[in-house]
């Protein structure tokens, strides 16, 4: 069936009320707490509880989910969407595990805008440090949050700091904070110089009520907290640390906010910040390098591929996002790498497992399509008006191991259960050329290999065996070297499903004097984390 609903609507003004973004953060800093609080002031739940209430049925109603629960952790990403100002807020969550994975990369490259969100106990740690440095090569703008200010921490300046120096990301506070953590009185607006002061609300259910107060008044009755607060402001302005809205959206600086997502301070400010500073869905470049007029025919890119994401469906997910024109349900769009008409009766909008129709979509969205076995990730999809968009970038696999069923009879169930994983992006599947059937598997992190294990088992009836290889570093190569790299000991080259050589080495140091002995050969970084998009 085809809708025949075409909205009188313009794409171009559609794309421009769009904010589409995720939020990345160290786990246990904040990120749920701040989605749901994000919700409550845009007014989509009457009181905060709602993300997590939901996330508490969606695991009742799920078992593929079963490793989450056992492992108290989100490993599935959600899209919310909801509107704030009258504009259309897309956030799509990334997982929120201690291992990042290729998975949070890949949600990225659908996201024209991130919020770190920091614990102002603990700065930086070295997962929101490996995501930023991804968001630093995609120059992708990122707005900061240093959250949990209620609670005694560490001093803002000194947090500053160190996002600068570890990051390379200029902190351009937007809100300064007017008393130390856990003291936490309000902040001053840098845009006006004002306080406002906030007052807390039971268990931070409801917004919390904002008093603009001005100088005069605040200097009488916060006294020391706020001197202190205006002294560190003076210092930012001595060292130009100042909103600037040109090197944010070039990702050179980022728009920082104080506040504490618990009691719900200093939310409103980060979300205004969303509307008025992150940019809208804008043309994104194809293949070539050209850019895709907004307005062009419907077209979009898979970026993450979910399978038997509920037992009650059995199905394949792939998610979309939409870079042009306008999308409606049962519209049949050309799937760029086979030619092949692609039916998308079954759009939807995902939130972890619950599903909803999805009738019109506009640039900066994500759609769900259901039963997209065919799709992989990376895969343009368009109407009318071919485009390729590139690929999604892959990654440098810092982990490997070799994978084989643990029954040989379960054989068959095991391979097939392979090429789906593979298919999704779960892990990368490296074959030997010369025939070995004992795939190894390469991943970022080492959950994605849990993950695979479990699902194998759980889905396909294959228990799988897992033997840790002993490979250290990556390269790509080409079929000359290949050739010569098969005299060399401790080195071995792999297919990987996209048709590229990986060369793997036992000891980076071997690989430093290969690199050093044959200049000639070709081993070239994996790491693709700057691709365009
Ligand atoms: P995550 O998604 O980034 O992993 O973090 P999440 O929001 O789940 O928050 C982790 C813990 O930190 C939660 O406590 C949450 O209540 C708390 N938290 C989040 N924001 C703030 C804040 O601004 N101030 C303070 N003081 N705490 C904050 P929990 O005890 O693990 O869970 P719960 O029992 O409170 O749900």
């Amino acid at each position: 069936m085809s809708l025949a609903v075409t909205p009188d609507v313009d794409v171009s003004a559609e794309a421009v009320r769009r904010r589409t973004f995720a939020i990345i953060s160290h786990p246990d800093a904040g990120k749920t707490t701040l989605t749901e609080k994000f919700l409550l002031y845009a007014g989509a739940v009457v009181e905060a509880g709602a993300v997590k209430a939901r996330g508490g049925r969606r695991r009742v109603t799920s078992d593929w989910m079963a490793l989450e629960q056992q492992r108290g952790i989100s490993i599935t990403s959600t899209v919310l969407q909801f509107t704030y100002r009258d504009h259309v807020v897309n956030l799509l969550d990334t997982p929120g595990h201690r291992d990042f994975s290729e998975d949070t990369y890949r949600v990225l490259a659908a996201a024209d805008a991130a919020i770190m969100v920091l614990d102002v106990a603990k700065g930086i740690e070295p997962q929101t440090l490996k995501l930023f440095e991804v968001c630093r090569a995609r120059s992708l703008p990122v707005l900061t949050f240093l959250n949990k200010y209620d609670r005694p921490g560490r001093d803002p300046l000194e947090l500053l700091d160190q996002i600068e120096a570890q990051i390379g990301l200029r902190p351009t506070p937007v809100t300064w904070p007017v008393g130390i953590p856990g003291d936490f009185r309000g902040v001053i607006d840098r845009r006006d110089g004002g306080f406002v002061r906030y007052h807390r609300t039971a268990r931070g259910a409801t917004a919390a009520p904002e008093e603009g107060v001005d100088a005069d008044r605040a200097a009488a009755e916060e006294g020391d907290a706020w001197h202190q607060a205006r002294e560190a402001t003076a210092l930012l302005d001595e060292v130009g640390a100042t909103l600037d809205v040109a090197s944010f959206l070039a990702g050179e600086s980022s728009p920082l906010f104080v506040g504490s997502a618990l009691t719900n301070f200093g939310v409103r400010h980060l979300l205004d910040a969303v509307v008025d500073l992150a940019p809208p869905a804008a043309p994104r470049l194809d293949a070539q390098g050209r850019a895709r007029r907004i307005d062009a025919p419907c077209a979009g890119f898979v970026f993450k591929i979910q399978a038997n994401m509920d037992p009650a469906h059995r199905d394949h997910v792939a998610f979309m996002r939409v870079c042009s024109g306008r999308f409606t349900r049962g519209m049949t769009l050309v799937h760029g790498p086979s030619g092949r008409p692609f039916s998308t009766k079954y759009a939807a909008s995902v939130f972890g497992s619950e599903r909803d129709t999805i009738d019109v979509a506009y640039p900066g969205d994500v759609i769900g399509l259901v039963n997209a076995s065919g799709l992989q990730i990376g895969d343009t999809l368009y109407a009318t008006e071919p485009v390729t968009f590139p690929p999604v970038a892959t990654f440098a696999p810092e982990l490997f191991a070799s994978a084989r069923p643990r029954d040989a009879g379960r054989h068959k169930q095991f391979h097939r259960g392979l090429t789906q994983l593979e298919r999704e992006g779960v892990v990368q599947v490296l074959r030997d050329p010369d025939g070995d059937p004992i795939p190894v598997l390469a991943a970022v992190g080492a959950m994605q290999f849990e993950v695979f294990a479990h699902r194998l088992a759980d889905e396909f009836g294959a228990v799988t065996d897992l033997t840790p290889a002993p490979y250290k570093a990556a390269r790509r190569t080409d079929r000359d070297t290949a050739e010569r790299l098969r005299q060399v000991r401790a080195a071995r080259v792999f297919v990987r499903a996209d048709g590229t050589l990986l060369a793997l080495f036992d000891s980076p140091y071997q690989l430093q004097r290969l690199e050093r002995d044959h200049p000639d050969w070709c081993l070239e970084p994996v790491l693709s984390a700057g691709d365009p998009r």
